[in-house]
């Protein structure tokens, strides 16, 4: 990575904290942003506050896709962060309106110890918590000032009835209410001007004018709008609830939100407290939601119009068990409401044979569909070779779901449906073996968008591994290919056909060298000249979207 001038002079600047106080008023505010960058990578907490304080933006983004080889931000920086917003609040020089941390959710315990989604869900709804209770303060604080200082409010309102606030030009400003700063000593309690009149522009209704609406306004506005993805489990239900149904000078908004562990009810509580139009994705895991529980919450999630993507993982849906043909009708419709699906993610559902129940009342052909460990039956296969999400299929996972030669000719009509858009493919722990594979090789060959293929604890033999690298080399767009573990290289005592659970848990040989299987197969693309595959059989360090 190639630091700018502007970004090693910001990281000499923010790395002696001592000398800000001197330096922070007399930097241009497009400086700001590289200073914060240069505070968040090298770690300067108290910097990052002091910045963030003062932001003179309307606008901040912590976190989204991050370049790589830059670390996510550490835990202490994003925490002087939120305090140095609820301190902005009352700050003249902050011009704060939305800030954004959607993404930025690194994984907990990762490198520079990151803040995870859970921690900086709680994070950000106690400083939701705290604006309100903050400006409640103040404004009591405010009241009984007015009353002790009514005299200079008199006298400030004649000077603004001369016009002589004009500095903020538009003939709103003759309504603007800018406070006064206390007598020395006291606090200041002014809010940034700017921010202030642009809301009051927005909220100003004919007829009510002068000062004495402040209070009024001041009441419920919001300041600063938070966006945010939201992580949520039981424990922090109750937090997340109390700060989405606060009104104060912060508003919580959710991109996407995440729930684990909790009920059908608690989470049409808190569906029913967000925002409906910035919702992207819900994703609900480990929640014992039945198939009952799914039918009831669909209707809501209909409410959301952005909504596209959908993730139910570990939601013990067997639809063997409770598939009355009502429950099911509800369901169909639904999904048939979702109008902006585009990603539908399916963990561990039963549902042998009720895909088709699923899938085809979806208003809008999925872009991204993800149904591993399914115990997908044949004709749930059959169904998705000709249903009308194939031709815009970009992200497919049908991994641990049992393929053998029933089933392959409706994967290879489905391959050759998605063949111009298919990006990534996991078919891992699908029993495939070197014949099964060879029988499907030429219509992955076909794939010519792919950029993935994951193919991990398949029963394939070296020789099987070799049939599948010289396809891959003449796949020009694959990136990554994760391969496994040939038969070969396990400790004798396999069972003939073993499982990908099997395949995991055996050990592996000692005796023969594991690094002859990766040289051998990287032969193979050096001899092609393809160094921009990527190959691995690291099943726990693979990340398709590296190569995005
Ligand atoms: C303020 O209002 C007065 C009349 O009330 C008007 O003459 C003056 O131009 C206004 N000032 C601004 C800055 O619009
Ligand atoms: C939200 O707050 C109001 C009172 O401010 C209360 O009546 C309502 O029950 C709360 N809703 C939830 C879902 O907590």
């Amino acid at each position: 990575m190639v630091l700018s001038l502007v970004s090693l002079c910001a990281k000499e600047v923010v790395g002696d904290h001592s000398s800000s106080p001197s330096w922070l008023r007399w930097v241009p505010r497009e400086l700001y942003r590289s200073l914060l960058e240069a505070a968040f990578a090298s770690c300067r907490p108290l910097a990052v506050g002091e910045l963030v304080q003062r932001w003179p933006e309307r606008t901040l983004r912590v976190g989204g896709r991050r370049k790589q080889g830059q670390t996510a931000p550490n835990r202490l920086c994003i925490q002087a962060m939120l305090l140095a917003i609820v301190r902005g609040l009352s700050d003249q020089r902050c011009l704060l309106q939305l800030l954004d941390v959607s993404g930025l959710q690194g994984d907990e315990g990762g490198i520079g110890d990151p803040m995870g989604g859970w921690s900086l869900t709680v994070a950000l709804c106690t400083m939701v918590v705290q604006a309100r209770a903050g400006a409640q303060r103040a404004q009591r604080k405010g009241e009984r000032e007015r009353k002790r200082f009514s005299v200079l409010e008199r006298e400030r309102d004649v000077k603004r009835e001369r016009g002589q606030i004009d500095q903020f030009n538009g003939d709103k400003t003759n309504n603007s209410e800018r406070t006064v700063p206390g007598p020395a000593g006291e606090e200041e309690l002014v809010k940034g001007v700017r921010r202030r009149m642009e809301i009051h522009k927005k909220s100003e209704q004919p007829g009510l004018g002068g000062g004495k609406t402040e209070e009024k306004h001041e009441d419920n506005e919001v300041l600063v709008h938070v966006r945010a993805d939201l992580f949520v489990n039981a424990r922090s239900w109750e937090r997340v609830r109390v700060a989405l149904n606060t009104s104060g000078p912060l508003n919580l908004q959710c991109r996407y939100l995440r729930v684990e562990e909790i009920s059908v009810s608690s989470i049409r509580t808190l569906l029913d407290l967000l925002s409906r139009r910035g919702v992207l994705g819900i994703d609900i895991r480990y929640s014992n939601l039945g198939v009952a529980g799914l039918a009831e919450l669909l209707p809501l999630l209909s409410t959301f119009p952005a909504l596209n993507s959908l993730r139910l993982h570990y939601c013990n849906l067997d639809f063997r068990r409770d598939s009355q043909e009502e429950t099911l009708r509800e369901l169909s419709q639904g999904l048939a409401n979702l109008q902006e699906l585009r990603r539908l993610s399916l963990t561990a559902l039963r549902l042998p044979g009720q895909l088709r129940v699923l899938l085809s009342s979806l208003p809008q052909p999925l872009e991204i569909l993800e149904l591993p460990y399914l115990s997908l039956s044949p004709a749930d296969l059959a169904y998705l070779s000709c249903s009308h999400h194939t031709a815009t299929l970009q992200q497919l996972d049908l991994s641990e779901n049992r393929l053998d030669e029933n089933t392959l000719t409706s994967i290879r009509r489905l391959l050759s449906q998605a063949s111009s858009t298919l990006q990534h493919l996991s078919l891992s722990g699908c029993g495939l073996t070197d014949g099964l594979l060879g029988l499907l090789l030429p219509s992955l060959g076909c794939c010519c968008s792919l950029k993935s293929l994951a193919l991990a604890l398949n029963p394939l033999s070296m020789a099987g591994l070799m049939d599948l690298m010289k396809m891959a080399v003449r796949m020009p767009s694959l990136r990554q290919l994760l391969y496994p573990n040939p038969l070969e290289d396990y400790q004798p005592g396999l069972p003939d056909l073993p499982s990908s659970a099997q395949l995991l848990d055996w050990p592996l040989d000692e005796t023969t060298d594991i690094s002859a299987t990766s040289s051998q197969l990287n032969r193979v693309l050096i001899d092609s000249g393809r160094s921009d595959l990527l190959l691995t059989c690291d099943l726990l360090n693979y990340d398709k979207d590296l190569v995005d």
